[in-house]
């Protein structure tokens, strides 16, 4: 019978440079893939809807005809806005706010500009929204007094407490964002 150990086959240079150069090529392609797939496919955690709980500066019980309170995202939130047009798309994601009471009403409203993006104020005592990037003006119910941009402001879903200083809206968990 045969005793001889079986052998092993040597691994020669060009086996070697082979297999380094196949490892490198597999942990280029995962690094180049994997923010693509999360980008299309993305957590379920981070397109879960969720409701977050607000608390105002200023309690809503004292908020006059036209008056407003302005309201910012938590950390690592943003609300979900579901309506207006251009850049407030149903969906899209902003982070601030007014509570406005028009006509004994309240309503809440996205503070992001339905042109490119940036954050509306409103000067003291005026009746209507100002964009500082481009001048677009807002009326208090969102509604277009001047352009450039052509869409109202949006909403948010969001609901009152028994806490008057307080409001909860509808958002996304955005980790590591803010
Ligand atoms: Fe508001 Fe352009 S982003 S007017």
């Amino acid at each position: 019978m045969d005793q001889t150990p079986a052998l092993r086959r040597p691994v020669t240079r060009r086996n070697f440079i082979v297999w380094w150069l196949a490892g490198l090529l597999t942990a280029f392609t995962v690094a180049l893939l994997a923010p693509i797939l999360v980008y299309i496919y993305p957590p379920a955690s981070s397109t879960q809807k969720q409701k977050k709980t607000i608390t105002l500066t200023q309690s809503l019980a004292n908020l006059q005809e036209g008056q407003d309170v302005a309201f910012n995202a938590p950390p690592e939130f943003g609300f979900v806005m579901v309506a207006g047009g251009g850049a407030n798309y149903p969906g899209k994601i902003s982070f601030n706010g007014f509570v406005l009471n028009v006509q004994n009403q309240l309503i809440v409203l996205s503070a992001t500009c339905s042109h490119l993006g940036c954050t509306i104020t409103r000067p003291s005592g005026a009746s209507l929204f100002l964009c500082p990037c481009h001048g677009s003006e807002f009326n208090l119910v969102g509604g277009v007094v001047h352009g450039p941009a052509e869409a109202p402001l949006s909403h948010f879903n969001w609901q009152q407490t028994n806490n008057p200083n307080q409001i909860v809206i509808e958002g996304v968990a955005l980790p590591g964002v803010g």
